[in-house]
């Protein structure tokens, strides 16, 4: 039973600037929910209830939207407004919320390192909230515990992108081993196009056993001078096995502006066929 989910919160969201220059990213809505919640949700449904997050200077306004806002919602209470606050409050009272700071910016791997205070010796989840995914008949995390429960490994989610954007990703290469499922062999961190071993791409969902800590505290910087996950994935692969899963459903890159407004308009579509009665204005 997979019971943590890491939230890597720290980075600053340069590609949304000015609008995060003094709000946190994760904290852009899709139509009206925080990208977080969105991520948070997830872990929820995975079965995964104590929510970490490795977060930084600025961020504070991650913590306040997980708590109570005590004169907010004395004033609406009683009021239709309360309606859209049913989500975030059953998120509280399901999840318990902790924290720690990650000092500088040296890279995700780094990133999950600081969590492990968090995390401790046991199996966990990682989701990158600017990866919004949207899974088909199951969320794509579950999707994952499905796998990690038959194999007790590292997985990571995967997509096939276009071969010109594989110096944006990780880059898995791997054997088929079931339906969707590959055994990694090798991955690298952002390749050059013409050096990338496939077309199969790195996705913000990870499971990560916790020998992953050792490794990552060990690991000489890699791409761009940071700590990559992507190569102390590719330490684990070679002691001993990592997988690669096709998640069913699509992904919304919202740390681009692209995926960003993509997404919207999918939400908001999703959110107004199931009230059919209204018309946009
Ligand atoms: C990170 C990982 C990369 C992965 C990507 C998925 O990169 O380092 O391997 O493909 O997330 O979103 P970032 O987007 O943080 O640069």
């Amino acid at each position: 039973m997979i019971t943590k989910c890491l939230f890597p919160v720290a980075g600053y969201g340069t590609r949304f600037l000015p609008a995060t220059k003094a709000m946190p990213k994760e904290m852009m809505p899709i139509v009206n929910k925080p990208l977080i919640q969105y991520g948070v949700q997830e872990a929820m449904e995975a079965g995964m209830r104590q929510i970490a997050f490795v977060t930084g200077r600025r961020k504070r306004a991650i913590e306040d939207h997980f708590d109570r806002t005590y004169e907010l919602e004395d004033q609406i209470s009683g009021t239709t407004a309360e309606k859209n606050l049913e989500e975030i409050r059953a998120l509280m009272k399901e999840c318990t919320f902790s924290y720690t700071r990650q000092i500088q910016m040296q890279g995700l791997g780094d990133a999950i390192r600081t969590g492990e205070t968090l995390i401790g010796d046991q199996p966990f989840g990682v989701i990158l909230a600017d990866d919004l995914c949207l899974g088909d008949g199951q969320p794509v995390l579950s999707q994952m515990v499905e796998i990690f429960t038959k194999y007790q490994c590292s997985i990571v989610a995967i997509e096939e992108v276009p071969q010109q954007e594989t110096e944006k990703y990780g880059i898995i290469s791997g054997k088929l081993l079931e339906d969707r499922l590959f055994i990694v062999d090798s991955m690298v961190e952002k390749p050059p196009v013409h050096e990338a071993p496939s077309n199969h791409a790195i996705i913000g969902r990870y499971i990560l056993t916790p020998d992953i800590f050792d490794t990552l505290r060990n690991l000489p910087p890699g791409k761009n001078g940071e700590i990559q996950i992507t190569d102390a994935l590719n330490v684990q692969a070679k002691k001993k096995m990592v997988l690669g899963y096709q998640f069913k459903g699509i992904r919304f890159d919202c740390g681009r502006l692209e995926g960003f407004v993509a997404a919207t308009n999918h939400f908001f579509n999703l959110m107004h066929a199931s009230k059919p009665s209204q018309s946009v204005k």
